[in-house]
C-alpha cells in the first residue's frame, strides 16, 4: 500500500516519508524538484526496503489535484495514506506582493489542499483504513499581520481538515490536522522571514524529525488536531484567551521588516 506525501523532497514532509517507510508504507513523493526527489526516493528505499515512486510537478497551478490523481491511476498506486504538506508562506506587507504571488500561495496551500482530498477520497474509501494527514501551522491560532494570508490559508486547513473528519466518520477514513511552530527547515528562508522573527524563534524551534513523528504518530493514533511541542501548544492557548488587539500587536513587531 502506497503513501503519497506533497512536499516530500526536504524539510518536514521527507521526515514524514521516513517515518511511513518506518512503517512499511511505499511511497509517492511530490515536490518540484525532481534532482531533490530523486535523492531522496533512492535514500529511503536503500534504508528501508520500500518501493519510493516520485513525481515532480508544481502544484500550485489549478488542477494540479486532478493531474496528480490521473498519474497514480494510470500507474495503479493503491494509495491509502494522503499527506498534504506542500505549503509555504511570504512574509512582509500584503501588498508588498503580486496577485500572481499570492494566488500561488493560496492555490497551493488552500485549493490544491482541498482538491486532493477530492479527487483521493474514492480511492482512500476502497482501504479498510486509511489515512489523511493535513499540514497546517501555528500561525492558524491568530491572525497575523506581516504573513496575513499565509496565517488566513492554514486556518482555512485546519477548519476544513476538522470539518471533514466530522463528515467522515462512518467511513474507514481518518483526518488529522497538525500545525507545527518553528521547525528548522528551508520554510523560513522562502518566506523571507526576517532577522527578528527568527531569533524569537531560536529556543523554540522544533527539528522536522522530531515534527514528522509526532505527526505520524498522530495520524494513526486517529486523532483530529494536533499541536506538536508544549510551548506551541502553550502559545495557542495564550493567543485564544489574550485580547486580539494584543496578539496581533506582539505579531507584528516579531514579523514587521526593519
Ligand atoms: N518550518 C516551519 O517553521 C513551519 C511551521 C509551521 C508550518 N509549516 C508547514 O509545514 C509544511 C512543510 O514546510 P517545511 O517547513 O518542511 O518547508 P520546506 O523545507 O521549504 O519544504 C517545503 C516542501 O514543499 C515543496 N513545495 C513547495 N512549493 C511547492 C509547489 N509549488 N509544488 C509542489 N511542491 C512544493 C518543496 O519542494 P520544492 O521546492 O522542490 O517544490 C518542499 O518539498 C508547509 O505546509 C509549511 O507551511 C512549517
Amino acid at each position: 500500500m502506497y503513501a503519497l506525501i506533497t512536499g516530500a523532497s526536504k524539510g518536514i514532509g521527507k521526515e514524514i516519508a521516513v517515518e511511513l517507510a518506518k512503517n512499511k508504507y511505499d511511497l509517492i513523493l511530490i515536490a518540484r524538484s525532481a534532482s531533490q526527489l530523486e535523492e531522496v526516493a533512492k535514500e529511503i528505499q536503500s534504508n528501508y526496503g520500500v518501493k519510493t515512486q516520485f513525481l515532480a510537478t508544481d502544484l500550485s497551478v489549478p488542477d494540479a489535484a486532478k493531474m496528480v490523481f490521473q498519474w497514480v491511476e494510470q500507474n495503479n498506486y493503491p494509495v491509502a495514506v494522503l499527506v498534504n504538506n506542500a505549503g509555504y508562506g511570504l512574509a512582509g506587507d500584503f501588498e508588498s506582493y503580486s496577485l500572481e504571488q499570492n494566488r500561488a500561495m493560496m492555490n497551493l496551500n488552500m485549493i490544491t489542499l482541498s482538491e486532493m482530498c477530492q479527487v483521493f477520497l474514492p480511492m482512500l474509501k476502497r482501504h479498510s483504513n486509511a489515512y489523511i494527514l493535513n499540514i497546517a501551522s501555528s500561525t492558524a491560532y491568530q491572525a497575523l499581520p506581516q504573513m496575513a494570508i499565509y496565517a488566513a490559508t492554514k486556518i482555512f486547513v485546519l477548519n476544513f481538515s476538522r470539518a471533514l473528519k466530522f463528515e467522515l466518520k462512518d467511513s474507514p477514513v481518518s483526518v488529522t490536522c497538525v500545525s507545527p511552530g518553528a521547525t528548522d527547515t528551508d520554510f523560513n528562508d522562502r518566506a523571507a522571514i526576517p532577522a527578528k522573527a527568527r531569533k524569537a524563534a531560536e529556543k523554540v524551534v522544533m527539528t522536522p524529525q522530531d515534527v514528522a513523528k509526532i505527526s505520524v504518530d498522530a495520524m494513526f493514533a486517529g486523532k483530529t488536531e494536533v499541536i506538536p511541542g508544549i510551548v506551541n501548544k502553550l502559545g495557542a492557548f495564550l493567543a485564544w484567551i489574550t485580547p486580539k488587539i494584543i496578539t496581533e500587536k506582539v505579531a507584528a513587531g516579531i514579523y514587521e521588516k526593519s
